[in-house]
């Protein structure tokens, strides 16, 4: 695996990270960028921006892009959280004509997971691992003795009649002005219910709100052990650039090689 650092982006509902990510370690060298999503989130906007933090963190070689929505082949299928134009854009075909570099286009919550299952908190995990990430959607990565099936997308499960990322999301907890022993009880009936259906081992749980696992870690409840994702908020940009390092010479995705 290539070791010089890895440009990464982590696209979000709410903002928009970039570093330069050594994907052998999981380090970040130097500050991670933080912007906001541009209004709309349009895949031209986006990509805009994408391409003036490359400018910002100069670097070769390969890119990874974790983003929102279900990836297949270096496209999004979904838009749960984004503007509906991206369903379908060839975002990596895109990005990687704009920067004059190869693209892997991922979900995040893949790429995250990804960080965790390579070097962070379910690293030597068999069984089923559950990584999820609490940001302005939630995002899920199902590991089944290291091994990803891509794009569960189980945010969108419906928990007593409301979908799983409506009801226990980071941004429902800010938006309705929850405290942490209402929010992690939102979150433990969402757990419970990916229990009930999959009966995982243990949950990571990661997103920016990990910064304040000592507010609401201890709150949370489940028949599996709840573990803290190790890289907290940057699983995203570290996941990404394990998955740009390991594109073939030419072209290629984690998406494609999954799919
Ligand atoms: C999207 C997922 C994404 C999650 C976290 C959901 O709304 O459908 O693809 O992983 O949000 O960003």
């Amino acid at each position: 695996m290539q070791e010089t650092p890895i440009l990464a982006f982590d696209v979000g509902g709410s903002f928009v990270k970039a570093g330069l990510v050594n994907p052998a370690s999981g380090a970040v060298g130097g500050a991670v960028l933080r912007r906001p999503t541009p209004a709309g989130a349009t895949p031209v906007d986006v990509i805009d921006l994408l391409a003036s933090m490359a400018g910002e963190l100069p670097s070769d070689g390969p890119v990874g892009v974790a983003f929102p929505a279900v990836t297949r082949h270096g496209r999004a299928w979904t838009a749960a959280n984004i503007d509906t134009r991206w369903i379908g854009t060839d975002a990596q075909g895109l990005l990687g004509a704009r920067i004059g570099r190869p693209v892997a286009f991922l979900n995040d919550a893949d790429a995250a997971g990804l960080a965790e299952m390579t070097l962070g908190a379910g690293s030597g995990r068999s069984g089923t691992v559950m990584v999820l990430t609490l940001g302005t959607g939630i995002g899920t990565a199902i590991f089944v003795d290291g091994r990803l099936l891509p794009n569960t997308e189980l945010g969108h499960l419906e928990v007593r009649g409301m979908e799983a990322e409506h009801r226990a999301s980071a941004k429902v907890k800010t938006d309705l002005g929850l405290g942490w022993d209402e929010w992690a009880a939102a979150v433990n009936e969402v757990l419970a219910a990916y229990h009930r259906l999959l009966w995982p081992d243990v949950f990571v749980i990661g997103g920016g709100v990990t910064e304040n696992w000592e507010m609401f870690g201890p709150l949370l409840e489940s028949r599996a052990e709840i573990v803290p994702a190790h890289f907290r908020n940057e699983a995203g940009i570290i996941g990404a650039a394990m998955a740009a390092a390991a594109l073939p010479p030419r072209d290629g995705g984690v998406g494609d090689q999954a799919a």
